[in-house]
């Protein structure tokens, strides 16, 4: 049994030291140290051995057994830094290199437009106001003047939620909102920005979209102080060099109104795709404010005048931008979104 477990070891150590990876060493350790190995095969078989030759035999084949394990380990550690030497010399890292920039984000083109405008009216003195997106009937459209027969009150086309309730569907309550919380005929300047919901869905109609109303209110307004508000406001956004029209139309709460056209700023008003070979483009909404809506909402028409506009922030943002289709706005993929 002693020849035999000299000449385990010898064969072990010859194994051990050859090993040229981790899995050839595992390998030698299963084949003589494993559970089924062959020194452990001899620590088994001690129970045949007589009683006084056993524990010199069990002590031999134990300390043999421990200068394996010893050898095993040594060979280990010294494979083990190989492979991370290899490794660090494979992924060198190379501290001369640029680092990596973190991506900034920026606002939404809706919301830079509809900052723009904002930035504008408050440098003319506007104060910016604010109302609900669920709107009563009374606000969104009795106190502007808007006849029962109205199409828009058509339980078609407007979201409601309901006989009375819908979701506004213009931001033109707040000015009857406004109008209420002032003091009778004091004066008024102010935009109102926000969301509107009307049941339309193609390239250029989203249910929700986005107005930016405007009401002034004073002692002798005319007609000119808004055409010569609105005439900056659209050079301001669209360049000095864009021509502005006022063309007649109806809203029911001004009167006269009128529709507010700009010369192309793709074309420049030669004719184009986009103004539909007119040269013009149909920008927003206007009026003086009707003397009907005056009186409804506590102001005294024979004192004080007024006028009104509303327009559409996504139809300005496409046009400014170009964009062909309004629902790239709302679809968060950052492919369009990082172009701006
Ligand atoms: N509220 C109108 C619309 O949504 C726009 C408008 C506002 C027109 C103010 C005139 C005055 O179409």
């Amino acid at each position: 049994m002693e020849e035999l477990l000299k000449s385990l070891k010898a064969q072990a150590a010859e194994l051990i030291q050859k090993a040229t990876d981790l899995q050839a060493l595992q390998d030698a350790r299963v084949k003589f140290l494993g559970k089924k190995g062959e020194v452990t095969a001899l620590l088994k078989g001690l129970g045949k051995l007589s009683a006084e030759e056993r524990p010199r035999m069990g002590a031999l084949v134990n300390t043999v057994r421990q200068e394996l394990e010893a050898m095993i380990d040594d060979v280990q550690a010294k494979l083990e830094a190989e492979v991370l030497a290899a490794k660090l010399g494979a992924e060198e890292i190379d501290i001369t290199l640029p680092g990596r920039a973190t991506r900034q984000g920026h606002v939404h083109p809706l919301t830079a437009v509809n900052d723009e405008i904002e930035r504008f009216f408050m440098k003319m003195g506007y104060t910016v106001a604010e109302g609900p997106e669920i709107e009563s009937d009374y606000f969104n459209f009795e106190c502007l003047n808007l006849p029962a027969d109205h199409p828009a009150r058509d339980m078609q086309d407007s979201f409601y939620i309901t006989d009375s309730v819908l979701l506004r569907t213009h931001t033109s309550p707040i000015q009857a909102r406004t109008l209420q919380s002032q003091e009778p005929n004091s004066p008024v300047r102010m935009i109102a920005p926000g969301k509107v919901y009307r049941w339309d869905y193609d390239a250029t109609h989203s249910p929700v979209f986005h107005q930016v109303e405007g009401l002034v209110v004073d002692k002798g307004i005319t007609f000119a102080d808004l055409k010569g508000t609105l005439e900056l406001f659209l050079r301001h956004m669209f360049g000095e060099e864009t021509k502005v029209r006022f063309r007649t139309s109806f809203f029911p709460f001004t009167e006269p109104s009128a529709e507010v056209d700009i010369s192309c700023c793709m074309c420049g008003g030669e004719g184009c795709r986009v103004c539909s070979h007119t040269g013009w483009l149909e920008i927003l909404g206007c009026g003086m404010v009707h003397p009907n809506v005056l009186t409804m909402n506590g102001y005294d028409p024979n004192e004080v005048q007024g006028f009104a506009f509303g327009m559409g922030v996504e139809r300005i943002a496409m046009l400014l931008y170009g964009i062909g289709d309004l629902r790239l706005f709302y679809d968060n993929d950052m492919r369009f979104l990082k172009q701006f």
